[in-house]
């Protein structure tokens, strides 16, 4: 849909509310509500970050949407990073049975990833992505001028998920750098596109987008109970280095690749603070025992038998994770 397109979509709504958090509203309400046509939108602003991902939020975005009488032919239009385009596409699926929602990614994270694929939803019971929905939005505006105000540890985060995309499906994207990220944006989004065509429900061949993220999911969630939460993207970049461990055990891959990507490592993790140590890994176990991955008791990962080359539903025991978490930590603690 062109911009025109979607600026006639919105001038036919019953209504537009525009859906953002606290940060994002303070450098981009106005302008994307004048770039839209729709200064008279109703705006929902909520609390940023990965902590307020929760039904508590929604039932806020729920009580606004109703207060301001929206019908069945109301718009929610999502601006912000994917807490919010996650939080918005649930709320808006689910209100009067779902009504019609636009993402405007502002992060690169939701850019290349978060908001493409129709996948919506909290945490809850603090685990990750718990509730939610499939529901796609009518358009995904995508603007790299939106990153003019990221700050690099967000940006950094959405770095490490394009390097997701270099390990399951273009090795291209293994040089993704802070220098070089916004002309591989649409190749990014591409790809994931591509995938989710295969696969939306998720039973089979999306499962590749979880390289990384089985214990990526569950260090983020737990670092969320300490002091020094990580970005997504950062417990990512850490939940690739244990998949990559794991692949060279149990799946032959060439150990050059874990030793490349050690090299690029302590840029993703530049501005992380990663305070983990033995102590912790109880904990970050039982944020895997719930994991949606985790079936027949066993953590089920994607691993890589070559770049390129991922391999789904590769059962890990408890101990084997465990070593990779551990030897994780050490490496960690050498950067
Ligand atoms: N649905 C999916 O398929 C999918 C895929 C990947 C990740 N996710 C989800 O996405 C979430 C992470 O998204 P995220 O990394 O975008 O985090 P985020 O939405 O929490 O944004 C990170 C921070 O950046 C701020 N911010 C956003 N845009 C900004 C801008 N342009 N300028 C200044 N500040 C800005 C936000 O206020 C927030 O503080 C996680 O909840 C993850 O589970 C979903």
């Amino acid at each position: 849909m062109r911009l025109e397109e979607l600026k006639e979509t919105l001038a036919e709504a019953s209504q537009v509310f525009v859906l953002t958090d606290a940060n994002v509203a303070m450098y981009w309400l106005p302008e994307l509500e004048h770039w839209l046509g729709c200064e008279h939108a109703v705006e929902i602003v909520v609390k940023a970050g990965e902590r307020y991902k929760t039904l508590g939020t929604v039932q806020r975005i729920w009580k606004a949407l109703l207060k301001h009488n929206a019908d069945r032919n109301a718009v929610l239009v999502n601006l912000g990073g994917g807490t919010v385009t996650d939080m918005g596409g649930f709320a808006a699926s689910c209100y009067q049975r779902g009504i019609r929602f636009v993402n405007v990614p502002t992060t690169l994270l939701a850019m290349v990833d978060a908001s493409i694929g129709g996948k919506n939803g909290v945490d809850f019971v603090g685990c990750k992505n718990q509730i939610g929905t499939f529901a796609e939005p009518i358009e995904v505006m995508v603007n790299p001028i939106f990153l003019s105000t990221l700050p690099d540890r967000e940006l950094l985060s959405g770095i490490a998920e394009m390097v997701k995309y270099g390990f399951v499906a273009d090795e291209d994207l293994l040089d993704v750098s802070e220098d070089n990220y916004e002309q591989y944006i649409l190749r990014a989004g591409e790809i994931k596109k591509d995938i989710v065509e295969q696969d939306y429900r998720d039973l089979g061949k999306r499962h590749v987008l979880n390289f990384g993220h089985t214990i990526g999911h569950a260090l983020e969630a737990y670092s969320l109970t300490t002091e020094t939460p990580l970005t997504h993207g950062e417990a990512v970049a850490l939940g690739m280095w244990c998949a990559l461990w794991l692949s060279v055990q149990l799946c032959d891959l060439n150990e050059s690749a874990l030793i490349d990507y050690e090299q690029r490592l302590p840029s993703l993790l530049s501005e992380a603070e990663v305070n983990l140590g033995i102590g912790d890994i109880e904990a970050i176990m039982s944020y895997l025992d719930h994991d949606k991955k985790n079936r027949d008791g066993q953590t089920s990962f994607v691993l890589l038998k070559a770049v390129e080359k991922p391999v789904l539903d590769q059962h890990v025991t408890e101990s084997l994770v465990t070593e990779a978490l551990l030897e994780m930590m050490k490496l960690v603690r050498t950067l």
